[in-house]
């Protein structure tokens, strides 16, 4: 099976958009410390270019959940497999997504990271799929809403491939 990918949001298009983003949360939280939880390894990209913009001081810890191994749909259940390093009690939190698809993910793990009464709690997610919901779950701030299709690049793999591709991108299987 050959895998061909098409530019859905060019390099360009998603580091203006990421800066735009930026804007908003410098905006809405002025000078005041922001811890930055980065969700592994999808956020990676997504997370490093929006810190870059943002003005007030930023800390970041990082998280791993699986709720997919190596297909492309949701498990419906999550585990963590790498806890934060740093208590997020009376700490400003906004959560770094990749892509919010199902909703399950952020559904099981919002809850979990609010029983450590973070001071507050946002979301901010690259991609969104509004389409394939199966629980509610709206993020704070969304780069961009995409249709039903699967995508790479920009942090999101296939079988832990494509996630340093600059841009994000569909994938077509072609069969040889
Ligand atoms: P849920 O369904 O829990 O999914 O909202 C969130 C996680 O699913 C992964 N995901 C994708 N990964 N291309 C990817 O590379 C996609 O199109 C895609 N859709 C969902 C992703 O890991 C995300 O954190
Ligand atoms: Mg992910």
């Amino acid at each position: 099976m050959k895998e061909i990918v098409h530019v859905m949001f060019s390099r360009e298009q998603v580091e203006n958009r990421i800066k735009e983003m930026a804007d908003q949360i410098n905006e809405e939280y002025g000078m005041k410390p922001l811890r930055l939880i980065c969700i592994l390894k999808g956020s990676v990209f997504f997370s490093c270019e929006l810190a870059k913009h943002l003005k007030m001081p930023v800390t970041i810890d990082f998280m791993s959940v699986s709720s997919y191994g190596n297909s492309t749909s949701s498990s419906g259940k999550i585990t963590i497999k790498k806890d934060l390093e740093q208590s997020i009690q009376g700490v400003d939190c906004l959560l770094i997504e990749d892509i919010i698809d199902t909703g399950y993910t952020l559904s099981m793990l919002k809850p979990m990271l609010l029983e450590r009464k973070p001071e507050s709690f946002k979301i901010c997610t690259l991609l969104n799929k509004p389409d394939r919901r199966e629980v509610e779950m709206e993020a704070d701030y969304t780069g961009f809403s995409i249709p039903d299709e699967f995508v790479v690049g920009y942090g999101l793999d296939y079988a832990q491939k494509y996630r340093n591709l600059p841009f994000v991108g569909t994938l077509e299987f072609i069969e040889e």
